[in-house]
Order: C-alpha cells, then structure tokens, then sequence
C-alpha cells in the first residue's frame, strides 16, 4: 500500500484543524509536519505547543521532520507534543545512533531524512535502526519547489539495499511530489508520499488526495501485475 502524508506546510494556518479534517476525510495516512528552525533551513515554521494542538483536532499519526540544528535537544518535546513518527537529518546529528535510540525510547518511530545531494552510503551502519528514510526530493525549506529528477535513482538504489538487507524499513518522498510523478516515485520504491502545494494549493484539497490515492493505488496495482 502507497501512503499520502499531506504536509501543511502549504495549509492555510489560520484555519488548520478544518485543514487537516478535510485530508483526513479523504483518506491521507498521516499528517507530515515540517519544523523548521531558521538555521538548518532558511525559513521558520512551528514548535511543540503548536503540535500539541495539532494533537488534538486528529487521530492520524503525525509525522514530524525536523529541519532544525540539534535535534536532540527538541525530541523529547515533540514526543510529547504528540509527534508519532520524528525524521532527522543525518546533516545535523553528529551522533546519530544516539539520536536515533533517543528517539525510540520515547516509543516513537525512528527516520532518517536525507537532502538530495547527500549520499545513501552514510546510512549504512544505521539502517538497521531506522523505521523509515526519508529521501528530500527538494532542498528543504519551501513548499512548492520543483522535483529533482536524479533523486529518482536514488529511491530505487536505497529500495536495492533494504531489499538486500531484508530489513523493514519504509521509503518515504518529500517535495514537489503530486500528480505527474507519483506512478514513477511508486515504481522506484517510494510508499510514502508527502504532498504539500499540489494538495493544498488546489481548489478542492479533498478532490486532490482522493484522485493522488486512486493514481496510486491503480500505479501500484499495474506493477504488480
Ligand atoms: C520542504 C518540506 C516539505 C514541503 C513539501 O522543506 O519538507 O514537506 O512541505 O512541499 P511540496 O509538496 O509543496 O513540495
Ligand atoms: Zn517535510
């Protein structure tokens, strides 16, 4: 199965709990939340109390990607806030391993988020950690970039590795993902799909997820046929 995490990041904040009630509605699996610090990633977004708030107008899990320097620092805040999956950049953990178990032992599911030039080789020794990879297929910061093609390749080479290594691990994709390349992103590995703009910046955002869900449902099938 193919999972739509609608990111709101491109939501109207001041009327997200109606926001989020209509994705939930039509389908989406869980809300992906994108925190950002000013530092990592040149733009501010939410902290924990707004989480918690969030918490509270959605049964969905959230997922929580963290673009922020020191993640540690702030884990055990969103876990409590309610966070259900937290993903961190391998570019700001100098000790991921330990960020790693930090995150787990808050009973959450553990990612890793990888920006596009970074490259798979250093997930080798964690894989085995990690519930979930998070490929960027933009530079983080802003909603409504543009895919990168060449990113492409590398779901497919990191779905090579897991399937090597027969481990559970999940491939989620972040960034310019909507209705033009989610067949590819499926048939490269990809299960789950965060889409901000190209849900949120349609006239009809419960329409949209309930058309992506379809394309991927009918992409995934045509694969497995
Ligand atoms: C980018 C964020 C994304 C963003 C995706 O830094 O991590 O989650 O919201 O937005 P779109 O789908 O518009 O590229
Ligand atoms: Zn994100």
């Amino acid at each position: 199965m193919v999972q739509i995490a609608p990111s709101i990041l491109s939501a109207n904040f001041a009327k997200l709990a109606d926001e989020i009630r209509c994705v939930e509605g039509a389908g989406a699996s869980m809300i992906h939340l994108d925190i950002m610090d000013g530092h990592f990633v040149p733009n501010i977004t939410i902290g924990p109390p707004v989480v918690a708030s969030i918490r509270k107008t959605t049964s969905l899990p959230l997922d929580v990607h963290l673009m922020i320097e020191d993640p540690d620092a702030y884990i055990h805040s969103f876990a409590v806030a309610g966070a259900n999956w937290i993903s961190v950049h391998l570019e700001t953990c100098k000790h991921l391993s330990r960020t790693l178990q930090l995150i787990k032992s808050h009973a959450v599911k553990a990612g890793v988020v990888l920006n596009p030039a970074t490259p798979l080789g250093l997930l080798e020794e964690v894989l085995k950690w990690v519930d979930h990879v998070l490929i960027m297929s933009v530079n983080p910061g802003f909603g409504g970039q543009e895919f990168i093609p060449f990113t492409l390749d590398k779901i497919e080479r990191l779905r090579g590795i897991i399937q090597h290594k027969g481990l559970p691990v999940k491939i989620e994709v972040d960034g310019g993902v909507g209705l033009d390349n989610i067949c590819d992103l499926i048939r490269s590995g990809a299960e789950i799909l965060v889409i901000g703009s190209q849900i949120f910046d349609t006239a009809d955002p419960h329409a949209t997820v309930r058309k992506m869900i379809n394309l991927a449902n009918h992409c995934l099938a045509e694969i497995q046929a």
